[in-house]
């Protein structure tokens, strides 16, 4: 706990992104650099410096004298969610849950809380956007163990810092940090210099107290999480919950991990009961009724380490005046750019007076560059109206010669193919991968030399 801060009798004025104090305005802030930062109106009573309690001189360890922690990584039970994790929840650990405005982030972090509480050692859900009855009633819908969570309905820091430091749960969830108000922080809850110090103190209480806190955060437009851009270098694990709102399935990605692997994929479907694991997603991501079209194509993706099979949609069609418009939904839009000339001139598929569309079924974010192949295939597909075979799927990175590159995990890839009774590949030349079983391959070293596995449907 803090000693108590004694009011000052100045005024001083305060950076809003830094937070960092100066007795008179200034154009610019000494902290940060940045400047008009210390606006006349944000001057604030200033409060006297904290005292710190003295401390002991730190003393170091020899690494062989540490354990590994292998035993304070507490597995949720939630599979799809300790494979995120990197095994389970870390003793101490601050992790960061973001996703965009009713993805599910609540019910994530409600139904992760009710695993790793207990009766009579509950997990604290500090709810700051919505009452204890709202959470109460959540909790009860998704079926929740209720004696395994203690609700805590307070947006004031200091008081959320008590109840984790006296209580100590097992897990405490801060739902959302944006709305967690910072006494000792200037600007609104939400702010920059608030989101700072509030994460701060509860990176600081996390470790030591040895209790691991997920933090549900707030994205912005462009999908980052809102608050500082230090935000995401000061916690240790930071996840998103994506997916298509209206859709079925929710997609957790770890895109920092300091005890796992990142850019694994945890799958769920979002069903009345909470979010559901989907273990083997197998043709979750397929949409039968559509294959055999032209445009068409599909691709087994590798996000982190597991495969998922997908399906491609491309649409082409010619552009009713002017510039030809080329939209992507869960494919970087740059990539498409670049598979289109690649197209172009490469392999001379004529897309310069044409709207290209693309479209990742099942709402799915492939950052894989592994299904590029399927992606040029799609458009090429779609531009001359043929079609390929729905039993067969397309691996391989494009570079801008043309070439098709090796995929990595392409056995794993190839594997999961066949197990969903794919019966046919096309795969780079330069892997020297025997075929499984039940799969013909076909290796090519060029996009044009795939286009001419195309046909007429
Ligand atoms: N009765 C229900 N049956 C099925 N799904 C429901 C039901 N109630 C809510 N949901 C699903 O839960 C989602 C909301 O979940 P949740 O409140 O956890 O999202 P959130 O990310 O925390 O939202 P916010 O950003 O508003 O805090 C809804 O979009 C809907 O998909
Ligand atoms: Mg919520």
């Amino acid at each position: 706990m803090n000693a108590p801060t004694a009011r000052a009798a100045r005024t001083e004025y305060v950076c809003s992104d830094c937070g960092v104090t100066a007795p008179k305005w200034q154009g610019r802030c000494d902290g940060c650099g940045a400047w008009n930062t210390l606006g006349e109106g944000m001057a604030v009573v200033g409060t006297a410096p904290r005292q710190r309690p003295s401390r002991p001189v730190g003393r170091a360890l020899t690494l062989d004298r540490i354990g590994d922690g292998a035993d304070q990584v507490r597995p949720s039970g939630i599979t799809e969610l300790d494979r995120v994790l990197g095994g389970g929840v870390v003793a101490g650990s601050l992790i960061l849950l973001g996703g965009d405005p009713g993805i599910g982030k609540s019910t994530l972090a409600l139904q992760l809380a009710a695993r790793v509480g207990v009766a009579g050692a509950p997990s604290l859900y500090c709810a700051g956007e919505e009452s204890a009855q709202q959470v109460a009633m959540r909790a009860e819908r998704l079926g929740c163990r209720l004696a395994s969570v203690a609700v805590l309905a307070e947006t004031d820091l200091e008081a959320v810092v008590a109840a984790v430091v006296t209580t100590r749960p097992p897990l405490a969830v801060v739902d959302s940090v944006q709305t967690l108000s910072a006494s000792e922080a200037a600007g609104a809850p939400g702010s920059p210099a608030q989101v700072r110090e509030a994460v701060t103190r509860l990176l600081g209480v996390a470790k030591e107290t040895g209790v691991p806190i997920v933090l549900v955060g707030h994205v912005t437009k462009e999908g980052a999480i809102a608050g500082p851009r230090t935000l995401e270098h000061m916690v240790d694990v930071v996840l998103y919950l994506e997916g298509e709102r209206h859709g079925e399935h929710r997609l957790l990605r770890g895109v920092k991990n300091r005890f796992g692997s990142t850019g694994e994929l945890g799958l769920f479907s979002m069903e009345a009961s909470g979010l559901r694991q989907l273990d083997a997603p197998g043709r979750a991501f397929l949409d039968e009724t559509s294959l055999g079209v032209p445009g068409n194509v599909l691709t087994v993706a590798c996000e982190g380490t597991r495969p998922l099979v997908v399906e491609i949609q491309a649409l082409v069609a010619p552009t009713p005046f002017g510039l030809p418009r080329r939209t992507s939904s869960g494919f970087d839009l740059g990539r498409l750019q670049l598979l289109i000339a690649v197209l172009e001139k490469r392999a001379k598929v004529r897309l310069n007076q044409a709207d290209v569309f693309l479209n990742v079924v099942g709402g799915v974010r492939l950052a894989d560059p592994g299904v590029d192949l399927a992606v040029a295939m799609a458009v090429a597909g779609a531009a001359r109206d043929l079609c390929f075979s729905a039993r067969a799927v397309v691996v391989g990175e494009v570079g801008l010669a043309g070439e098709v590159r090796r995929a990595s995990r392409l056995e794993a890839r190839l594997g999961e193919a066949e197990a969903l009774g794919q019966t046919a590949a096309v795969v780079p030349a330069s892997s020297r991968k025997p075929s499984p079983a039940g799969l013909r391959l076909h290796r090519v070293a060029t996009v044009a030399a795939a286009l001419d596995l195309l046909s007429e449907g």
